[in-house]
Order: structure tokens, then sequence, then C-alpha cells
């Protein structure tokens, strides 16, 4: 029987908009903006854009060429490249992005429950207190945000955004495309009117000067440099296997240099025109983003908008639909991802795959949404599923992206060859990349990769593992098993599925053989 032709996009603008639609997620909207606070603000910003042309922009070419030359999704294509090894890379990829995936979908889960808060609910006064502390101590989305991750009913939201994300990757390209048609514009108009509501508050501009001055004398510290080269992986969604997957539905002579600089340009723009929506509206309040990033996303901004002087209900609504949006768009692209390499490798159908992903990745979902109160008086995180959240972003976060993107490079660099890849690279492309492209794949990015994770565990060892102090009730030793669940499923999985996979390929070599002999 013939194989059925590899799923194309329908239009360049389609996997344009997909890819970036892929990048431009929470990362760009809230977490840019609370790492900009939380590193000095404008001395965040050059740190960004060198981490930027360092790591990013030649890691995304990688990507692009890689997933684009193999016409297949990432397990595969690391192992056309680089052999059993490369898949183990490929799939180990891959598995630290279902982690995230799932907890990415818990927090969409409550974004969509504040989305419909900011409705009404959202800015009336709390009627109940949340947890035990007592009425009118927390903020009022503090307040309305904890009292919604301690009801079973945010499981309801969770498993509402599983079946949105599973309905946009249902058809393959042709449903994504459809999806992000629609939403990476209204993304952008969404942005852009936040953009107005800010500068034209009074003050408003206060906050771009904060944004925009630069301040070398924090850029001393090597935890900026950290926070940027960790943030540009996850903005531009690299390290998770996603832009292989997307550039393995372009055909053949499409050119990968460009696409690498338009995906990059346009999620840094968004990057850039959400931290001056929310400095200039959060500053004109005088309310200081001194917040983490979930914070910064259910309390901070919230608080701001709440305060403005008239139209809050819409500025609310506007905000947590653009986070939605952005977040989908992300999120398909992330089980799009591991599907492809399932379906790939295995050769399982594609509906059949995208169930069981689904069933297996909502179950995980609602383990990060448990509404159980383990921490009453919100020393820390407050319920099981919120810690457990933190636990694990924090090892797939911080490292799980950033190991995928090192052995990726020395993989691609060393193994298969960095020039090799470089030939096919330029084969199509307007821009000529030079040899300088093999270096910083195979030597420079490898070393500042190794650099950041040995500064993070570094303080791992000076602090204590993190997690350690942590308010986690009985459940005392939850940070670690929360590392060696992490360990097995990320690296344990990877060799069953490499071993899978090797398994599989000998099957199908056999029975060609076999087919071969009968039909001689
Ligand atoms: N790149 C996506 C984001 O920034 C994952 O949220």
């Amino acid at each position: 029987m013939a194989k059925a032709p590899r799923d194309q996009w329908k239009s360049k603008i389609g996997f344009i908009l997909a890819a970036s639609g892929s990048a431009i997620g929470l990362g760009n909207i809230v977490f840019f903006s609370a790492n900009a606070y939380r590193f000095g603000a404008g001395a965040f910003y050059i740190p960004y854009l060198v981490a930027l042309v360092l790591l990013g922009i030649p890691v995304m070419m990688m990507e692009l060429g890689l997933g684009h030359r193999a016409q297949r999704g990432f397990p595969e294509a690391m192992y056309q490249s680089a052999g059993v090894k490369g898949e183990w890379v490929g799939w180990f990829g891959l598995l630290n992005a279902s982690v995230i995936t799932m907890y990415y979908i818990t927090i969409l889960g409550w974004v969509l429950g504040m989305l419909i808060g900011a409705f009404g609910s959202l800015w009336q006064p709390m009627a109940v207190a949340a947890f035990g502390i007592e009425k009118g101590v927390l903020s009022n989305s503090m307040a309305h945000f904890f009292d919604m991750i301690s009801r079973g009913d945010t499981i309801a939201y969770v498993l509402i955004v599983w079946i949105l994300n599973v309905s946009a990757v249902w058809w393959g390209t042709k449903s994504i495309e459809r999806w992000v048609k629609v939403c990476v514009p209204l993304m952008w108009l969404f942005m852009f009117i936040l953009i107005l509501r800010g500068i034209t508050l009074p003050n408003g501009t206060q906050g771009l000067l904060l944004l925009f001055t630069p301040n070398f004398e924090v850029m001393k510290d090597p935890e900026v440099w950290q926070g940027a080269f960790s943030q540009i992986f996850f903005t531009l969604s690299l390290g998770f296997g996603i832009m292989a997957t997307y550039a393995s539905y372009l055909p053949k002579k499409s050119d990968q240099p460009t696409n690498a600089l338009t995906i990059s340009f346009l999620n840094c723009s968004f990057e850039y025109a959400a931290g001056i929506a929310i400095f200039s509206l959060l500053f004109c309040f005088a309310i200081v983003p001194r917040a983490s990033t979930l914070s910064m996303t259910f309390f901070v901004i919230p608080e701001g908008i709440g305060a403005f002087p008239v139209g809050a209900q819409l500025f609310g609504v506007l905000f947590f639909a653009l986070l939605l949006m952005a977040g989908i768009t992300s999120s398909v692209s992330l089980i799009e991802a591991v599907g492809a390499g399932i379906i790939d490798k295995f050769g399982f159908s594609r509906r059949k795959t995208l169930l069981v992903i689904s069933i297996i990745g909502a179950a995980g979902s609602c383990c990060f949404a448990i509404p159980t109160v383990i921490d009453p008086v919100l020393r820390s995180n407050g319920t099981l599923g919120l810690s457990l959240l933190d636990l694990f972003d924090h090892w797939a976060f911080s490292y799980g992206l950033l190991t995928c993107g090192f052995l990726e490079c020395i993989f691609i660099g060393w193994v298969l060859g960095a020039h090799k890849l470089r030939a096919s690279l330029n084969e199509h492309s307007r821009i000529r990349i030079g040899p300088i492209w093999d270096w910083m794949i195979k030597i420079v990015i490898p070393l500042v990769i190794l650099l950041v994770l040995g500064n993070s565990l570094r303080q791992e060892f000076r602090n204590g593992l993190y997690g350690s102090a942590l308010e986690t009730g009985r459940l005392v030793n939850l940070h670690v098993l929360v590392l060696a669940l992490y360990l097995a499923f990320t690296i344990g999985g990877a060799f069953v599925l490499t071993g899978a996979g090797v398994y599989h390929r000998r099957r199908k070599r056999r029975a060609a053989i076999l087919l071969d002999e009968e039909n001689r």
C-alpha cells in the first residue's frame, strides 16, 4: 500500500501564524514582565536581546532545519541525524514537553476561570474568605484566585481547555491553521488595545521609562543572564521539539533561516508590546510587580485593571481572553509535537494517538488542579495541585528545556556535523548562513547552556534542593518525590520509547525483507 503523503501547511502564512502563535504564549505576556521586573526592568532587555541573538535565533534555525530536512517529528528527525542516542534526546525533549503541557493547560484552566470571573464576580469584594485567611486580608483578585483553585470545579475548566486543544489538533495542520488564523490576529488586536489603554492612563508612560532605562550595574549579576537565557528558550518554544515538528510539514523548497528570523521577530515584538502594556498599566497605579509569574497573572495584573477609573470589566475580559488565546495556540503546538513524534515513529493512527495523549495529559493536568488545601495560611502555594505545579515547573522549565537544547546542539553539531545541516539550510535560503553558525552550535551555545545549568545546580546545592522550604503540610518529602517522578518520566521514559523504537524498527525491517522474499 502506498504511504499517505505527509500533512502539509496550506500556506506559508498559515505556518508563520502557527509557529509564531506557538512562540507567543503565557511566556510573552506575563513571564517576560515578571522576569523583567525581577531582574531590574531596564537591566533585563539588553541580556534578553543578547540571548536572542546568541542562543535563540541559531537554535531556532537548527530546530526548523532539523525537522524540515527529515520531514519527520522530533525523535525520528533526531534519529535520522544522530542515530539511536539522538532519538533518545528527541524523546527526552518530548517527555519534558509533555510535563510542561500538562501544567500549562492547568494554568489555562485557571485563566478560563478568571475570564468567567472577569465578567462580574472578580471585581466584587469576596463574599467568603479564601482558605483560613480572614476576609479582607488578601487582595480581591488573590482571594478570588485561591478560592477558585481550592474548589473542585476548576477541574471542569481544565477539561474544557483540553477539549478545545484536541479539537484544534484533531485534523492536523488543517485545523491548527484554522485556529491560528483567528486567534493570532485577535491576540495582536487585544494587545494593541491594552497598550493604548496603558499609555493613555495618567502617568502611564512612567512604566515605559523604567522598562527601557538600562541599568548596567545589575547586568553584572549572573542571575540576570541566567533569567534571560532560560526565558529565551521557553518563549521561542525551543527545546520542546515544536519547531522541528512544524517545519516537517513545510514543502521541500522552503526557506528556514528567513522563517526563523520572522518567527523570532514576531515573538519578541509581542513580548515587548506586552512589557509596555503591563509596565504602563501597573506603574500608573504604583503597583510594583515584584511577583512570581503566576502571581503576576492572577493577582497583580487584575489588581491593576481593577483600579481603572472606567472599563475594568471590559479590560479584564480582554486581558484574560488574550491570555487564553495565546496559551491555546502554544499548548496546541505542544500536543502536536508529542503526537507527531509518536505517529511518525510507531505509525499509529492520528485519532487514536490524540485520544491516548489527551486522556493521559488531561489526567496529569487534573493532578495539577487538585484543590486539596495543604497550606491553609498561604505561607507558600496553598493547594496540593499548585505545589505540584511549582515543583514540576522548576525541573522541566529551568533544567529540562536547556538540557534538551544542550544535547541537541551536541548531537547536531558533532555527530551529524553542523556544516551538513547548514548546507541544507542554505539550499533554499535567501540569507546565507556562514561557518560561524557551526561554531555557535558546536561550542558557544553548549558552553553558555552549561554555565547557566552549572550556576542553577550550584544554587541548588547552596540553598538546598528546590522545594525543601515549601509548606506542604503532612507531605514532608513532596519535593523529593516530585524530582524522582520527573526523572523517571523523562529520562526513564525516553529509554523505554527509544527501546520500543528500536524493536519497532527491527520488526518493520523484518517484515520488509519477508515481503521482498515473497515477491521474489
Ligand atoms: N512559547 C510559549 C510561551 O511563551 C510556550 O508561553
